[in-house]
């Protein structure tokens, strides 16, 4: 059994708590929920129960934690828990995604039949096996976060911990992993998951809300509705069967894209892991070259990438930006204004990101997940501000699972292995 009792967590260089109060248990076999605004302290109470407090990040650690009886503080935890880091991009080391799904049982000496047997069943469970040689660095951050989940499975550790796994997934992938959950649950697995995703949360024999201490909850926010902006303003983007790939390699990743945009207008691009929708946004703010077909684009691009370090790599978000105060949601921005980048949570990274885009003077923005990891407050208010933007003019080509997103959409396409199509609503 894990067991927590009165954890509290301060981080080097802060006055108050993150965590306090913690109380909870988690038996093999048994499926649990952390929720919770970003900020709340999910991810720390993680950390701390993988001893990564304070072995990596400093702080001090007070109160009880034991993993069958031995605290990560003096054993190592490892041999019985996997934790599953909230950025999959710092998890993932490997060249290859098999090389990645494969390392944790070659480095543990496991005999060569037992590790194709495992790595091959994972690969296909996250539908990876078309990209198993593919690099890592190339994937999409959907197929990052499956390739992350599948190297977590080979272990079969007695404990899982998951810091948000579902937050780049697709739809399917969505569902594979609310299946695979069920079963390590059956299979005799303890399951702990962070996450925003109430459905799983739903799914779990015990769901608490975070927020510095724990409650017993999922949390979850009163639904608001908004219409979409009105369309109809004046043409501009549009791209005429256009072809890119990446540089260093011929072969195209997305093929004969026409898309057109308006001013105001809000374009969501939908569709599976991998399928091209992040190669279209780079193609469109001029980081890829076409390679056949044209764009026309009246205005200033500005990209918002899925991963918030590519515009927010260091600092405080008060070094790079003066005035948060044209930004929608400026309350929450003050907040983090000065706080340094290692101590944002999740969520507050990319809160932070979109704060640097949306102020850098850009009329056509093109966002690359913009609500992933976000707690619902948070996302409704980024909602929120994307309406606000599409009503005084700017015009918004965004990518994203987010069926919420889809509702303040003017137009919506379905990208599919590099391929378009225009479509109504959820595609
Ligand atoms: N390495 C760190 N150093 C200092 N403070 C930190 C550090 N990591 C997190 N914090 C702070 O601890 C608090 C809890 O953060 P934590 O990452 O645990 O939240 P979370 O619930 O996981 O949020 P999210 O939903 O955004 O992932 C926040 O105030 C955060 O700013
Ligand atoms: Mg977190």
């Amino acid at each position: 059994m894990i067991h927590v009792e009165d954890l509290e967590v301060v981080y080097e260089g802060s006055q108050k708590p993150a965590v306090e109060g913690v109380n909870l248990d988690l038996q093999p076999g048994e499926l649990k929920t952390l929720t919770g605004p970003n900020g709340g302290g999910k991810t720390t109470i993680l950390r701390a129960i993988t001893g990564l407090i304070p072995s990596f990040y400093p702080g001090r650690v007070k109160g009880r934690i034991e993993i069958d009886g031995c605290d990560p503080r003096e054993c190592d935890p490892r041999e019985k828990v996997f934790l599953l880091l909230q950025d999959p991009k710092i998890q993932v080391t490997g060249a290859t995604v098999f090389l990645e799904a494969s390392s944790p049982l070659v480095l543990r000496g496991v005999d060569r039949k037992t590790i194709m047997e495992r790595v091959w069943e994972q690969l296909h469970v996250y539908g990876l096996l078309d990209y198993k040689w593919t690099h890592v660095y190339m994937l999409s951050s959907g197929l990052l976060q499956r390739t992350a989940l599948a190297a977590a499975g080979v272990l079969r550790s007695r404990y899982l911990l998951l810091d948000e796994p579902s937050s780049f997934l697709d739809r399917s992938a969505r569902t594979v992993l609310y299946s695979i959950l069920d079963r390590l649950r059956g299979e005799g697995v303890g399951v702990l998951v962070a996450t925003h995703d109430v459905k799983l949360a739903e799914l779990a024999d015990e769901s608490y809300i975070v927020i510095r201490g724990v409650n017993k909850g999922i949390y979850r926010i009163n639904k608001h509705h908004l219409n979409p902006p009105r369309q109809g303003g004046e043409l501009v983007l549009k791209l005429e069967k256009v072809s890119a790939g990446y540089p260093g390699s011929r072969q195209l990743v997305i093929h004969d894209i026409s898309l057109q945009a308006r001013k105001s207008e809000l374009v969501l691009l939908q569709g599976p892991n991998g399928g091209g929708k992040t190669t279209i946004l780079y193609t469109i703010a001029g980081f890829l070259k076409p390679m056949k077909g044209r764009i026309i684009i009246k205005g200033r691009p500005r990209l918002l990438p899925a991963d918030p370090f590519l515009v927010f790599p260091r600092g405080r978000l008060s070094d790079i930006i003066d005035d948060p105060g044209r930004i929608s949601f400026t309350e929450k921005i003050n907040e983090i204004y000065d706080k340094p980048i290692y101590s944002l949570s999740g969520g507050e990274l990319r809160l932070a990101a979109l704060a640097i885009v949306l102020s850098s003077g850009g009329d056509i923005l093109l966002l690359d997940e913009p609500t992933a990891g976000l707690d619902p407050e948070n996302k409704w208010l980024v909602i929120e501000a994307i309406h606000k933007l599409a009503r005084a003019g700017y015009t918004i080509v965004a990518a994203s699972h987010d069926e919420e997103l889809s509702e303040i959409a003017t137009r919506s396409y379905l990208v599919v292995e590099g391929r378009i199509r225009e479509c109504y609503g959820i595609c």
